[in-house]
C-alpha cells in the first residue's frame, strides 16, 4: 500500500517507520525542514527505543521517504494518515487547527481516490469536521475518512505498534475500512483484534482509554493518602486488587502522579467536552485535581521532615515524565522542582537521558553525570522518575555521600524494610511510618 503520513512528530514518525517495516511504500510529510532533512539521513529526531535501527533499515531498503512537499505526499499515496500535533487550547479542548490545514492541503491536491485516517487524538466529531472541510474546497474530490486512532505509549512504542491490545477502525464507508483491514492484515493473522465502529464511536475509544487508565492512577494515588493513614501499603493492595482479572494489574501504581503529552491533555479535552455536551464531569474533575495535588505530594512529606528548607540541597532523581524517555512535557518533576525552589532549595539533579531537554525549561539547577554524583552533600534525595538503574545502586554508597540520609520516594521503587539507615517515605506505604 502507498501511505503517506502527514505529521511527523512522536506519532507520526513510529507509524510511517513501522508501517514502512510491514511492507508498505510511506512517505512522511513534515512543515519542518530540519526535521526532514535530519530524518533522510537517518538521524531520528525523536529519543525511542528500537527506532533508529528501523528507520535505517527501511530508508536503506527504499520503503521510507521524508519530505516537507505535501503536495507529492498526498498525489502518490492511497491512504494518508494524520498525525499533526491536537495541542490543548485554553479552554481544555483540543486545537484543531493542524488537522483543519491538512483537510485544506488534501481538498486542494487531492488527484483520486483516498483514505484518510487520523492517527493524532482528535475530539468526537473531527472525522466529520474533515470532511466537511475537503467537501467544502472541493466539490469533486473523492475519497473516505477514517479514525485509527494509535495508542503507542512512549518507550514502548515500537513494541505497541508492532503488537497492539487492538486495532480501531472506524468509518462510515465500506470501502474505506477494507482499505484499512488489508493494511493490518498482518496483524490480524496473528490474533491482534480488530474493532470496526463508525467514526464517533473510534474517536471516543482513544479518549475513553487515556481517561480510564488516568481515572485508575489517581483512584490509587487518592487511596495511598488512606493508606499512611491507616497503616496499610497501597503497593500491596495494588497487587490485591490486580489479582480479580475484573480490575487487572496494570495502571494502579500509586506515585508523583502521571505526566506526559497524553493523559493531561486528553483528561482535560474529554472532560471540556463532556461539559459541551451537557453531561456531567465531575469524575475527570476530581482525576486532574487528585492528580495536580500528587504531583506536590513529595515536597509535602520533605516539608514535614525539614520544616526550613531554605538554602538546603536536594537531589532529584529523574526528570522525565516516565521512564525510557526524554519527554519531560507535563512531568511531575517540572513541578516538584519548581516548588523546591520557592522555598529556597538548591536543586541537584540526575536523569539518564532528559537533562538536555530539561535545561530548556527549567533554571538554576545542577546537574550530575550519575546517581552518585547527585547526592554528594544533599540533605535529602527525591525519586520522581523510576529508571531502571536506580533499583540495584550501592545503597550505603548513596547514604555516605549524603549530608542527610533522606529518601522521598516518589515512585515507591524500594521496600521500606530495606532501607535501614535512611529516613525513608514512600507513597501510601502506611508500613513504613
Ligand atoms: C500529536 C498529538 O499532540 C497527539 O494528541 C496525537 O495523539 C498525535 O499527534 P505528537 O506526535 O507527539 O502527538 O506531536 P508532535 O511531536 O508535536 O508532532 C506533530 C508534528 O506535526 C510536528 O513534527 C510538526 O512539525 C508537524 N506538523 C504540524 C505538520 O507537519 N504540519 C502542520 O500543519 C502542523
Ligand atoms: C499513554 C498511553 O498509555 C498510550 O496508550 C497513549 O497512546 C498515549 O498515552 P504514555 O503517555 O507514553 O502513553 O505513557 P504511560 O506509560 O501510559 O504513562 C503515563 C503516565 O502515567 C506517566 O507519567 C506514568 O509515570 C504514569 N503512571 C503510569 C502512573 O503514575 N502509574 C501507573 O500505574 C502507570
Amino acid at each position: 500500500m502507498k501511505i503517506t503520513v502527514i505529521g511527523t512528530g512522536y506519532v507520526g514518525l513510529v507509524v510511517g517507520t513501522c508501517m514502512a517495516d510491514m511492507g508498505n511504500d510511506v512517505i512522511c510529510v513534515d512543515v519542518d525542514d530540519s526535521k526532514i532533512s535530519k530524518l533522510k539521513k537517518g538521524i531520528p529526531t525523536i529519543y525511542e527505543i528500537g527506532l533508529e535501527e528501523l528507520l535505517k533499515k527501511n530508508i536503506g531498503e527504499n520503503r521510507i521517504s521524508f519530505t516537507d512537499d505535501i503536495r507529492s505526499g498526498i498525489q502518490k499515496s492511497d491512504v494518508i494518515f494524520l498525525a499533526v500535533g491536537t495541542p490543548s487550547l485554553e479552554d481544555g479542548n483540543a486545537d484543531l487547527s493542524y488537522i483543519e490545514d491538512a483537510a485544506r492541503e488534501i481538498a486542494r491536491h487531492i488527484n483520486g481516490y483516498k483514505v484518510v485516517a487520523t492517527k493524532s487524538t482528535v475530539p468526537v466529531g473531527t472525522g466529520k469536521r474533515i470532511k466537511k472541510i475537503i467537501k467544502q474546497q472541493n466539490r469533486d474530490a473523492d475519497f473516505d475518512v477514517v479514525s485509527n486512532p494509535e495508542f503507542l505509549r512512549e518507550g514502548k512504542a515500537i513494541k505497541d505498534f508492532m503488537n497492539p491490545y487492538r486495532i480501531i477502525i472506524g468509518s462510515d464507508s465500506e470501502k474505506a475500512k477494507r482499505i484499512m483491514l488489508s493494511i493490518y492484515k498482518s496483524m490480524e493473522r496473528v490474533g491482534r483484534p480488530i474493532l470496526i465502529t463508525n467514526l464517533e464511536t473510534a474517536e471516543l475509544i482513544k479518549y475513553a482509554s487515556n481517561a480510564m487508565l488516568a481515572t485508575r492512577i489517581s483512584f490509587m494515588n487518592q487511596l495511598s493518602c488512606l493508606c499512611e493513614a491507616v497503616g496499610a501499603d497501597i503497593k500491596t493492595v495494588a497487587i490485591g486488587l490486580g489479582q480479580d482479572p475484573r480490575i487487572g494489574p496494570r495502571f494502579l501504581q500509586a506515585g508523583v502522579g502521571y505526566g506526559g503529552s497524553c493523559f493531561p491533555k486528553d483528561v482535560k479535552a474529554l472532560k471540556a467536552r463532556l461539559q459541551e455536551e451537557g453531561c456531567c464531569s465531575e469524575l475527570l474533575e476530581a482525576v486532574e485535581n487528585i492528580n495536580s495535588r500528587q504531583k506536590l505530594v513529595a515536597v509535602e512529606k520533605l516539608k514535614k521532615i525539614i520544616p526550613d528548607l531554605h538554602n538546603k540541597k536536594v537531589a532529584v532523581w529523574g526528570i522525565a515524565f516516565k521512564p525510557n524517555t526524554d519527554d519531560i512535557r507535563e512531568a511531575p518533576s517540572v513541578v516538584i522542582i519548581k516548588e523546591l525552589q520557592k522555598s529556597g532549595v538548591k536543586i541537584k539533579a540526575f536523569d539518564p537521558i532528559a537533562a538536555k531537554e530539561s535545561k530548556k525549561i527549567l533554571k538554576n539547577i545542577e546537574y550530575a553525570e550519575n546517581p552518585y554524583d547527585v547526592v554528594k552533600g544533599c540533605d535529602a534525595l527525591i525519586i520522581v522518575t523510576e529508571w531502571n538503574e536506580f533499583r540495584d545502586l550501592d545503597k550505603e554508597k548513596v547514604r555516605k555521600l549524603m549530608r542527610q540520609p533522606i529518601i522521598i520516594d516518589g515512585r515507591n521503587i524500594y521496600e521500606p524494610d530495606d532501607m535501614g539507615g535512611f529516613n525513608y517515605h514512600g507513597i501510601g506505604r502506611g508500613c513504613d511510618k
